[in-house]
């Protein structure tokens, strides 16, 4: 018979054990969910070897297991596994397994495969920038988008974090802070979150392609982003593309290969790269999609702030006219930065939706030319909704604020969005100052006149 202390012994090296034991401290979150794939990211506390577990059935009972390499305190014990071979439109069950033991707690988290390219459905995308410093700045705004978005995926544009440095440490501790939030952790472990960076996730403000240590940057983006690609091998970015049944998305890397906004265009000032750029110009000549969403962390239109595609009109201007003179249709341009949430029909033609804070404070705007709705107040995200299911699409665009719901509903005319129609602009409050953030560029002596003044409802901080 074994002595009290004895038990008491055996009892306290158990508990010591179970203590040691590490567990899931951060995450599961999906990223790229495609037609056969799906990729997720969690950080544990503790050297182990990860795995996830994955069926259909609710209890994992039919569940298969898919280990990846050990998590060490090199990579502050992050890791994430793609588990390919899967099903489209189909819906499956997971957990993380550290050491071969279920971490992840009852009832397990579920997610569903995109839909086949091309096919017809409904689609409702929600995104958002501009996070915040800290977790807590945006836990309202996670936890209504969990609650009544009803999305199917959600899109980062940027400002993900306020690290403002490329140093890992920096970056690391700021992305921590922010996926500690526990409505990102519940929205994170059933739909996919899909990231691009701006300039305070990449650097510091307003930081461009000379930014030093831009590869470390790239580097921690790839561990906590898992995202379908990054960039191209002889290109490096954190640019990618992917298909939701007739939806096809175009994520772009809007600092890796920028020229400074300040700098005086000579014909090779650019916002996107050469490459960047070629590969964009090429998936959209052989794109099947009926809408094609293209996402830049700066602003498209042209009244925007220096720190935006304002500072590289020769450049989108040009990409304009690619779209128009190859035909290329159902555009919808989305972009984050500016700290509040807002439509534009840039020229009469192109829409874009912009959209934040999802957790920083508000930099209001008054009405500016060409726009067709404006929420400056609160923590705000958008939502396309997407139905293709009757031959000419049907897309409407909705802002959210949490504590409010929908404070914008708005059908957009596929008319509109092919350009042949106008949607009826806001009021413009004020005559806008002359905007000399827009530099002209002249092809004859190639000399352009840079930024000379701050532009309206430019905000510092963005
Ligand atoms: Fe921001």
């Amino acid at each position: 018979m074994k002595s009290p202390i004895r038990i008491f012994s055996i009892l306290l090296l158990f508990c010591a054990n179970l203590a040691a034991s590490p567990y899931i401290e951060l995450g599961p979150m999906l990223g790229h969910v495609g037609e056969d794939t799906a990729s997720i990211w969690f950080k544990a506390t503790g050297t182990a070897t990860p795995s996830i577990v994955i069926g259909q059935r609710d209890d994992l009972s039919d569940g298969v297991s898919h280990p990846s390499a050990v998590l060490t305190p090199s990579n502050e014990f992050m890791g994430s596994i793609t588990i390919t071979d899967l099903a489209a439109e189909s819906r499956y069950v997971y957990a993380v397994a550290l050491d071969g033991r279920v971490i992840t707690p009852r009832p397990f988290p579920t997610f569903t495969t995109a839909s086949r390219l091309g096919s017809a459905g409904h689609l409702r995308i929600a995104f958002s920038s501009c996070l915040g410093g800290k977790g807590v700045d945006a836990a309202a705004a996670w936890a209504q988008m969990d609650a009544s978005s009803d999305a199917d995926l959600v899109l980062l544009l940027g400002d993900n974090h306020y690290a403002d440095t490329t140093a890992r440490d920096g970056q690391t501790s700021a992305y921590f802070s922010n996926r500690s939030s526990p409505g990102f952790r519940a929205i994170g472990s059933h739909l996919p979150i899909y990231g691009i960076w701006d300039d305070h996730d990449y650097g510091p403000n307003d930081s461009d392609g000379s930014a030093d240590g831009k590869e470390r940057s790239l580097e921690t983006f790839k561990q906590f982003w898992p995202n379908p690609a990054y960039g191209e091998v002889e290109n490096p970015g954190i640019y990618y593309k992917f298909t939701r049944g007739e939806v096809e998305f175009f994520m772009l890397d809007v600092r890796y290969h920028r020229s400074p906004d300040k700098m005086i265009d000579d014909g090779t000032k650019t916002m996107l790269g050469a490459g960047q750029l070629a590969w964009l110009k090429d998936n959209l000549k052989a794109s099947k999609a009926k809408i094609k969403i293209i996402a830049s962390g700066s602003e498209w239109q042209r009244h925007s702030h220096a720190d935006s595609w304002s500072s590289y009109p020769r450049e989108r201007d040009a990409f304009f006219d690619f779209l128009k003179e190859g035909e290329i249709t159902g555009i919808l341009l989305i972009s984050g930065d500016r700290h509040f949430t807002g439509g534009y029909q840039i020229g009469g033609e192109f829409i874009e939706v912009t959209a934040g804070p999802l957790g920083a404070r508000n930099f209001p705007t008054k009405n500016l030319p060409e726009m067709f709705f404006n929420k400056s107040e609160g923590k705000l995200y958008a939502v396309f909704d997407i139905d293709t299911t009757g031959g000419t699409p049907k897309v409407s665009v909705e802002a959210h604020r949490p504590g409010d719901g929908i404070v914008h509903n708005q059908e957009l005319p596929w008319a509109a969005i092919l350009g042949q129609q106008q949607l009826e602009t806001l009021p413009i409050e004020t005559t806008p100052e002359k905007a000399p953030y827009q530099i002209s560029f002249d092809p004859e002596n190639g000399i352009s006149k840079p930024p000379s003044e701050t532009p309206p409802n430019a905000a510092k901080e963005e």
